[in-house]
């Protein structure tokens, strides 16, 4: 059996704030922004949109692409699914209740569907891919499942703090898992080849959104005068990433016996060029196999590899047999890499 993406879509508010536009309400500017982190724009969602509305509509241009590549049409491909994952934390309701997977099942009208969150900061991504696919393993009667990572991460962003604010954006995209009879290693060997999944939670301070939750609760009648949002150690953060993105990619390739020219792409957490730019620096990684995306949408949190895979999918820069690797990063401290064969 294997675990084949049969399709991924995405889906962006309409407000795109460039550099400038915020250096007009933060104390900062677009060459401090581009210089530190190859950020250029980020997409911000309007106050009434819900995570669940943008998850859907991220989900809708999965579907369509499915129904459009076999001839199904849309209602049968959500007929079909079986299991929907939403891996955010920036969910329509506070530590999940109602789960925002379940909100995004009604909007589907996915009745069949079962549906749960993750909640793994960067990585969610490579944890709900390595999820999807022990869930078909395991589940005789699983085909599909539906996996979405959306973030409105402005709603949780201090807008007077520039050393973070600059950084996030909001978006959403999903994949459809599909379980096929292709072979998963061997001789024409498709889909998820391999996860490596990792944890230290020992730097959980480092990125922290610190109130609001069952450790640190408002109180009645508490003044506050920031809502819930993202503290981080910047630095902290840096040094993991570098770390673990650069032993992630060697991990992957050593265990798969792949060299790096075997990859048609890796597709990074897009959180600062730099930190893409290091690994790559420490791997001698060629060229152009890094896909960046983060000057037009910012660190998306959960989102942001799968938004860049959809859009190196509908720009054609995967071909089927390419083998693609994605690689994470995120609060937790979390990181993650997997292997795919398009
Ligand atoms: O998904 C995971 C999310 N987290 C990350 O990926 C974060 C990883 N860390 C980073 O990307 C970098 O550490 C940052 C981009 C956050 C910061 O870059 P840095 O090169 O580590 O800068 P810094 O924090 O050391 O600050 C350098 C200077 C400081 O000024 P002084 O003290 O040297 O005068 C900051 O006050 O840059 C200043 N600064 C800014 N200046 C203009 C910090 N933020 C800004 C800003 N605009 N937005």
């Amino acid at each position: 059996m294997a675990y084949e993406i049969a399709a991924t879509g995405r889906a962006l508010p309409a407000r795109r704030v460039t550099n400038e536009e915020l250096s007009q309400t933060v104390d900062t500017n677009d060459e401090w922004i581009r210089s530190h982190t190859g950020i250029g724009s980020r997409y911000l969602a309007e106050p009434e949109l819900a995570n669940s509305e943008l998850a859907a509509r991220a989900a809708r241009q999965a579907i369509a692409q499915l129904a459009e590549k076999t001839g199904a049409s849309e209602e049968d491909v959500t007929a079909g699914l079986d299991m929907i994952i939403v891996a955010s934390v920036t969910g329509d309701y506070l530590g999940g209740v109602p789960p925002t997977s379940c909100l995004v099942q009604n909007l589907l009208g996915a009745r069949q569907a079962a549906a749960f969150d993750i909640q793994v900061c960067c990585t969610g991504f490579i944890y709900g891919l390595e999820i999807a696919a022990g869930l078909l393993a395991v589940n005789p009667g699983y085909k599909k499942v539906l996996l979405i990572c959306s973030e409105l991460l402005s709603r949780i962003t201090d807008w007077t703090d520039r050393s973070t604010c600059v950084l996030f954006g909001d978006g959403a995209a999903a994949a459809i898992i599909e379980k096929t009879t292709a072979p998963s290693s061997g001789e024409g060997k498709r889909g998820l080849l391999r996860c490596i999944l990792g944890a230290d939670g020992s730097g959980g301070g480092n990125l922290i959104v610190r109130r609001g939750g069952s450790r640190f609760p408002y109180k009645p009648g508490e003044i506050v005068d920031k809502p819930p949002h993202i503290e981080m150690d910047g630095r902290a953060v840096y040094n993991f990433a570098v770390k673990s993105i650069t032993e992630t990619i060697k991990a992957l390739l050593e265990q798969e016996n792949l060299s790096v020219h075997d990859l048609a792409l890796i597709i990074p957490h897009q959180a600062n060029a730099r930190i893409v730019q290091a690994a790559q620096k420490r791997l001698a990684l060629p060229e152009n196999i890094l896909y960046l995306n983060m000057s037009e949408y910012a660190n998306t949190s959960a989102a942001s590899i799968p938004i860049a895979l959809d859009e190196a999918n509908r720009a054609g820069k995967i071909k089927r047999g390419d083998i693609v690797m994605f690689v994470g990063f995120g609060g937790g401290l979390t990181y993650g890499g997997a292997l795919v064969v398009w």
